[in-house]
């Protein structure tokens, strides 16, 4: 655990975490940035989110991993007899450890440089993985994708083999997940491979009852952003006058959350006021679905050529394998 720091005033204004807080309450649009909410408390909601019946995707994407990490470590080896096999956002890497056995077991050189924005995932794996995986060459990095990606190209010439699972490329637009992925493809030489984890497109109810579990873990999800901006910004969300609104739009694909203000109310954020309108929502999260004809206009777009795709039984989830192009 990484010891909490006391922010005074000052440096609390001065935060990125204030900045992008203060400028979505105050845009004529209301939005939250999703990616805020994961603090001690949002990780270990998350967590539970994984595990309640209603959402599936991390369940499709483990029977992927146990099932067919085998011909992925196939694939990799054949692309390249020595690799540096980088993770963006692994988490406690248990979907990833499946294909990092079986790479140790066909004895292939390759070093495993997760990178995580937690400095505390980064910690917890250097420590855990050697136990189960012993002899793995692990370099992990703390901060941002891009720019460790980048790094790595300093410490090994090798060719990579990039991984962004866990459909983490849901939490972005179309548009964003384009530029995102061509920057990958500015951070990767010609021939280097990606595998992105994609939801896909499906039963429309399917989708909603993800983001809206019968035990109101998502709910929580969502109004634990509010009660972290209580907690680190002087804040005084009544998080009983929101209501959790999960959306999904099944032609284009994007499932979103909103909470709406359920009173005409003013709230204090840092010494500044916000007001809300009965009923006016804030825009927290999209979870964007894809068909796989819309994963390969993502790969044409950003300069990548799919090369397999490995799904579930029930085809709801594909993690796509795309070489970058010259
Ligand atoms: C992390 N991410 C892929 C999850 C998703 O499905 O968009 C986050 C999440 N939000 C609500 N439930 C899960």
């Amino acid at each position: 655990m990484i010891p909490s720091i006391a922010v005074n005033s000052t440096a609390r204004r001065q935060s990125a975490f204030y900045q992008d807080i203060l400028d979505g309450l105050r845009a004529e649009n209301k939005h939250l940035p999703s990616k805020y909410f994961y603090d001690e408390t949002g990780d270990k909601l998350f967590q539970q989110i994984m595990n309640s019946p209603e959402y599936y995707p991390t369940r499709c994407e483990m029977e992927i991993m146990q099932e067919q990490s085998g011909e992925m470590a196939r694939l990799f080896t054949e692309h390249s007899p020595a690799f540096n096999l980088v993770e963006l956002g692994p988490g406690d890497a248990t979907k990833s450890w499946f294909l990092l056995r079986e790479l140790q077991r066909k004895h292939a050189a390759f070093t495993y440089y997760p990178i995580d924005i937690s400095a505390n995932v980064i910690s917890w794996l250097e420590t855990k993985l050697p136990a189960t995986l012993p002899g793995i060459r692990l370099h992990g990095l703390n901060g941002e994708y891009l720019e460790k990606m980048q790094q790595v190209k300093s410490f090994s010439p090798n060719p990579k083999i990039v991984l962004f699972m866990g459909a983490n490329i849901g939490n972005m637009t179309i548009a964003q997940a384009t530029q995102f992925c061509r920057q990958l493809h500015d951070n990767m030489q010609p021939g280097d491979l990606l595998l992105i984890g994609f939801d896909l497109k499906k039963h429309p109810r399917t989708i909603l009852d993800a983001y809206n579990d019968r035990q109101g873990i998502t709910r929580a999800f969502n109004l634990n952003l509010l009660a972290r901006i209580n907690r680190e910004l002087d804040a005084d969300f009544n998080t009983d006058l929101f209501e959790h609104y999960p959306t999904y739009d099944p032609g284009t694909g994007a499932c979103k959350s909103y909470l709406v203000s359920l009173v005409d109310q003013v709230v204090h954020v840092a010494g500044k006021t916000v007001h809300f309108r009965e009923n006016e929502p804030v825009y927290m999260e999209i979870s964007q679905k894809y068909s796989l004809e819309e994963t390969k206009n993502l790969a044409a777009q950003s300069g990548f050529v799919p090369v397999h795709t490995f799904q579930d039984r029930k085809k709801w989830f594909a993690d796509v394998l795309w070489q970058r192009l010259p």
